[in-house]
């Protein structure tokens, strides 16, 4: 049976920009009144400029996902405006490609500040909420690299398998409280996320081929799967078939499939492959 989301408020991080922007877009468009959190204030009161103006509700908070008094305050803000909180979408995120030999430990607790706590910063409190009522979907934007890791991305990745693990976890202590838990694995997708990547990189972004962009979805097309979600709750959802069967090879000989990757990131490279300078 599909669920109705009409009336149904969502509060979404990382709506600024990307993913997070057209999940906002499309979760108004089914009706559900939307609060959205970013730290960029002007491209937020635009969304909730274009969202009011399309008729249905939406609010924005200004802050940044690591700071979790500003994340309780977010989620208030949502039900209070709202009347209730029904879903959370935890998307803000970032990476930066380094070596892990180069990359300070302190870039690497950052990058699990945003990523990882910075979802259950809002998680958590969205979560008190939903047990209050015994319905709620909560969702984590986790990536296809949960699953697989590519060299320089050490950090990144670890990120987002940690949403992932959370997730499954939840996922069961959830179930019978009538609360969903969804994880999101994107597969490439055109939005600033690279842009981000190439400029916070100390060493650039060489895995990055902005030539290559037509090969990645849009981002409307990830939204279109989060509403899908919504309507009808599953564990993962996952952007590329193909991709999910190959994380099996991962699994079953992670020797064979760590070759594979090594010789597409070399290739992507330019035959330099991803290394610390002291190799
Ligand atoms: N693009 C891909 O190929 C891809 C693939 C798999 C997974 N993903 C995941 O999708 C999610 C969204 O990324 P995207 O691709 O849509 O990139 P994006 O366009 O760069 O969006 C990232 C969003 O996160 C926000 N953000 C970053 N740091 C933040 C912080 N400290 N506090 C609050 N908000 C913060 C940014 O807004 P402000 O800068 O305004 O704060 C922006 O709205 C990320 O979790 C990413 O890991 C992306």
């Amino acid at each position: 049976m599909k669920i109705d989301l009409s009336g149904k408020p969502i509060a979404i991080t990382g709506a600024s920009s990307g993913i997070g922007h057209a999940t906002a877009i499309a979760c108004a468009q089914m009706g559900m009144p939307v609060a959205v959190m970013a730290r960029r204030a002007d491209r937020l009161e635009q969304l909730v400029e274009r969202i009011r103006s399309s008729g249905q509700r939406a609010v924005h908070l200004v802050g940044s996902v690591d700071d979790a008094d500003a994340c309780c305050r977010f989620i208030e803000r949502c039900a209070s405006e709202f009347g209730s909180i029904y879903a959370v979408f935890a998307n803000a995120g970032y990476a930066i490609e380094q070596p892990v030999a180069e990359m300070s430990i302190e870039a690497v607790r950052q990058n699990f500040e945003v990523n990882f706590f910075g979802s259950l910063n809002v998680i958590k409190p969205a979560l008190w909420r939903m047990q209050e009522r015994g319905a709620g979907h909560i969702l984590w934007c986790s990536s296809c690299l949960s699953r697989a890791s590519l060299p320089g991305y050490a950090s990144y990745c670890a990120t987002k398998s940690a949403q992932n693990q959370f997730a499954r976890a939840m996922r069961l202590e959830l179930k019978a409280q009538g609360i969903y838990v969804s994880s999101i694995h994107p597969v490439g997708t055109r939005t600033e996320l690279f842009d981000v990547i190439e400029r916070q990189s100390p060493g650039g972004a060489s895995l990055i081929d902005r030539s290559r962009d037509w090969t990645f979805q849009p981002p409307e097309r990830v939204a279109r799967a989060v509403v899908r979600c919504l309507r009808r709750p599953r564990a993962e959802v996952w952007l590329s078939t193909p991709l999910r069967l190959a994380m099996a090879l991962g699994v079953a000989a992670p020797g064979l499939a760590d070759a594979i990757i090594d010789l597409l990131a070399r290739k992507r490279a330019g035959g330099q492959g991803i290394s610390s300078s002291g190799e």
